[in-house]
């Protein structure tokens, strides 16, 4: 009878029950980091749930959303990465890592179109490999630690979208690779490398993303940018993106990933200019310096690895 009683006890017979009940079944969790995130996200999720009071059609829909993140996650597209970005969970875990605070350049989302294995490309190298539209841009620049010596040997790995608003391996007319390369620096850590000024772009609406960017009356658009990984050894990876475009388009980027430190001073040239003869009107110039803090390297997962097989 007593244990019987015992038993009873245990089951679940009030909303009240829940949270203790799967906060007990957690208990046992060795690693401790994984027990307080788990316990928090738990606490979190079920005063959401209790909030929220969500009807079992609201519910089938929301499994049925996360579920489809992942059919729409392939080689080439990552739609749970893209889902963290425009819910801006993804600028508040860079904000959360990257403060700032040492006077480094400040990070942006890595982004779900970082592939790695980019081809290894020599100062002056233009990383549009296949026909580009779009003006000329001439980038150069220097990589320094937070005092301002320069870093020999940084590595940059650099990628873009096209001005047609794609990626190369969202883009069957781009060869692979187009506009993505990894640069060193010379002795007094400067790079420069030629491209073609970005434009901005909107993020994939074909699948669960854009169905809820749709519902919430959101565009998809992000401001023009140019990806940078930045690393030497004894230093902090940078993870970053150097922005050009207007105001109102920073403002409102879609994956809240704009930021004022990082706005490059792209000058466009509607005069030729002696040090950049013969190339078309108009061009674009840019010049910035990446400041690194002492540190680890270390490398992100490249959320893709390549174009559609
Ligand atoms: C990007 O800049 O490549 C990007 C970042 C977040 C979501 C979509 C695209
Ligand atoms: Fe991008």
């Amino acid at each position: 009878m007593q244990q019987h009683l015992t038993i009873e006890s245990k089951l679940i017979s009030t909303l009240d029950d829940v949270t203790p009940a799967v906060l007990s079944a957690m208990a046992g969790t060795q690693d401790p980091r994984l027990r307080t995130i788990m316990e928090s996200a738990t606490r979190h999720l079920h005063a959401f749930i209790l909030e929220t009071r969500p009807t079992e059609a609201e519910f089938e829909t929301a499994l049925q959303w996360i579920a489809a993140l992942g059919h729409h996650t392939d080689e080439t597209n990552n739609e749970v990465v893209l889902a963290a970005d425009v819910l801006g969970a993804s600028t508040l875990i860079d904000l959360i890592n990257n403060d700032g605070m040492q006077g480094e350049t400040m990070s942006a989302l890595l982004g779900p179109f970082y592939r790695g294995k980019a081809p290894d490309c020599s100062c002056g190298d233009c990383i549009a490999r296949s026909k580009t539209p779009g003006p000329k841009l001439f980038f150069k620049g220097r990589v320094t630690g937070v005092d301002g010596a320069p870093i020999a040997g940084a590595q940059l790995d650099v990628w873009q979208a096209s001005p047609v608003g794609l990626y190369e391996n969202q883009d069957p007319d781009q060869d692979d690779f187009n506009l993505r390369g990894v640069f060193r620096t010379d002795a007094d850590g400067s790079f420069h490398f030629t491209s073609v000024k970005p434009a901005g772009y909107p993020v994939p609406t074909d699948g669960p993303v854009g169905d809820l960017l749709r519902a919430q009356r959101r565009h998809p658009m992000r401001p023009a940018h140019i990806h940078f990984i930045v690393s030497a050894p004894g230093h902090k990876t940078l993870i970053t993106q150097i922005f050009s475009d207007t105001p109102e388009a920073l403002a409102g980027d879609v994956v809240f990933g704009a930021k004022q430190q990082i706005v490059g001073d792209f000058v466009e040239h509607r005069e030729p200019h002696p040090d950049y003869p013969d190339v078309p009107l108009p061009f674009f110039t840019c010049e910035y310096q990446f400041r690194l803090t002492p540190g680890e390297p270390s490398y992100p997962v490249p959320p893709i690895s390549g174009t559609k097989s």
